[in-house]
């Protein structure tokens, strides 16, 4: 089993290389505001992504497509604010990088300038290189993601695993590996078959991250309200829920409504 090799008071983008060349797994998870930052922060998360899942878990909508770059920016700078010891990644929104290299790297440098965030991420592959290529040289590290990419999710129609046949296998397998040619730090790899994990893993010297990618990769990420468990309506195969916090809030919060409503809160000790 891996465990931690070396206290890092600061995680930073070279930290997270070195983790893979040690074989110490990365740990990455979502948060999107200053009191959640806070708690993952202080349990030594190494990576924290403001992710534009924010969209579903923190807006309400069926899909990433519609947050904008002020509304990530306001996460991220709330995150920034809570943050000791991560390294923050932030997801460029829809939009924001895919048509044109020179607005990609507007984006993320309001991104960085506003918010104070370390990196940014971004999805796909060939496609998006000259955008990837314009922000890295601008000094900014960029996070690739690949796989399953939810940005894309209305040309792939579903949510079901990414990359079971060998064509867009192959094309992820080239598109990781262009990825860490033009110096992406690190690669998101979403809902694919592990072999598949395994083997992008073991070809990249950058450190490959997994969400429904299986054991292989260097690193897990998860949204935090999926571990939590205060979602509790998405269900998939790879989501280890390590709380059941739906049911404890909805109690708690019942619990409050009761005492009220029955005068036992607030009583003579809670009061001026
Ligand atoms: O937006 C997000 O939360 C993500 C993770 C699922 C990797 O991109």
């Amino acid at each position: 089993m891996s465990t931690a090799k070396k206290e890092y008071k600061r995680v930073t983008v070279k930290s997270l290389v070195e983790m893979k060349s040690n074989g110490e797994k990365i740990s990455m998870l979502t948060a999107y505001d200053y009191s959640m930052a806070k708690i993952v922060d202080a349990a030594k998360v190494d990576v924290i992504l403001v992710g534009d899942s924010a969209s579903n878990v923190m807006a309400g909508h069926e899909t990433t497509l519609p947050i904008t770059l002020d509304q990530m920016i306001y996460h991220a700078s709330s995150v920034i604010r809570a943050v000791e010891r991560a390294l923050v990644v932030v997801d460029l929104p829809f939009g924001s990088y895919q048509s044109d290299p020179k607005e990609a790297l507007r984006s993320a440098i309001r991104i960085m300038k506003e918010s104070g965030a370390h990196a940014v991420k971004v999805e796909g592959g060939d496609e998006i290189k000259e955008s990837v290529k314009r922000i890295l040289a601008a000094g900014i590290p960029v996070m690739g993601h690949l796989g399953l990419t939810p940005q894309s999710i209305y040309k792939f129609g579903t949510y079901t695993v990414r990359a079971k046949e060998e064509e867009e296998a192959r094309k992820l397998m080239e598109d990781a590996t262009m990825l860490e040619k033009l110096g992406c730090f690190s690669i998101v790899l979403e809902k694919i078959p592990a072999a598949l994990t395994k083997k992008v893993s073991e070809q990249l010297t950058i450190p490959t991250i997994g969400i429904g990618g299986g054991k292989y990769a260097d690193g897990q990420v998860l949204v935090v309200h999926d571990l939590l468990g205060m979602t509790h309506e998405f269900n998939p195969r790879f989501l280890r829920r390590y709380m059941n916090l739906y049911e404890e809030m909805g109690n708690a919060i019942s619990n409050y409504v009761k005492d009220v409503k029955s005068l036992d809160f607030p009583n003579d000790e809670e009061q001026y």
